[in-house]
């Protein structure tokens, strides 16, 4: 526990970065967006090679698995900036409040996440019976994120 809350996301979330931006909350909310559509995007290819509405191919199922694993790489502290929940810019953003009251935890589901990241990265090129559980396994844990970090609604 204490080694994963010292590595990347969580230790990023621990302590979010201060406001940094001339523009403010809205160009941190942006940034955030943004890196969670790159993740959406690439999910959405490995999804739907998973659910046969695409056909499989090794080299572009390791190649979204390879850019989401690029994108673990980012520290996220940015992106977390205090003032910037939905309470602070409603219709803005679906992030919580949640999230800035208790990072540790935000922190596990970020481990989770990466772990997840890895396996899937192990895989992905080893046909649609490999992919399609890791595929399933790593959306768990995005939906295990947001279940309780992301408001449904804007
Ligand atoms: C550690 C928590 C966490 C994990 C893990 C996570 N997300 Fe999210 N995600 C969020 C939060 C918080 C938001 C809301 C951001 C906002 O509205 O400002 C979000 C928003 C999104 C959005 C919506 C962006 C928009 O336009 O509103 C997409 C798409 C998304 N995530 C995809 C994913 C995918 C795909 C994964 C897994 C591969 C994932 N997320 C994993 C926390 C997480």
């Amino acid at each position: 526990m204490r080694k994963l809350l010292t590595a990347g996301i969580a230790a990023a979330l621990i302590v979010p970065a201060s406001l940094s931006f001339a523009g403010g909350p809205e160009d941190v909310v942006n940034a955030r967006l943004g890196y969670y559509r790159l993740l959406g995007l690439e999910m959405d290819g490995l999804a739907a090679m998973a659910k046969g509405e695409a056909e499989y191919s090794a080299e572009a199922a390791q190649g979204h698995a390879a850019n989401i694993q690029t994108l673990t790489q980012y520290n996220p502290g940015g992106l977390f900036a205090p003032g910037t929940s939905n309470a602070d810019l409603p219709g803005k953003t679906r992030a919580l409040p949640a999230i800035w009251e208790n990072f540790p935890k935000v922190g596990e589901k970020g481990a989770a996440f990466r772990a997840a990241v890895a396996e899937l990265n192990a895989v992905a090129g080893n046909g649609l019976d490999a992919l399609r559980p890791a595929v399933g396994k790593l959306g768990g844990t995005c939906k295990a994120c947001h279940d309780d970090f992301r408001a449904t609604d804007y």
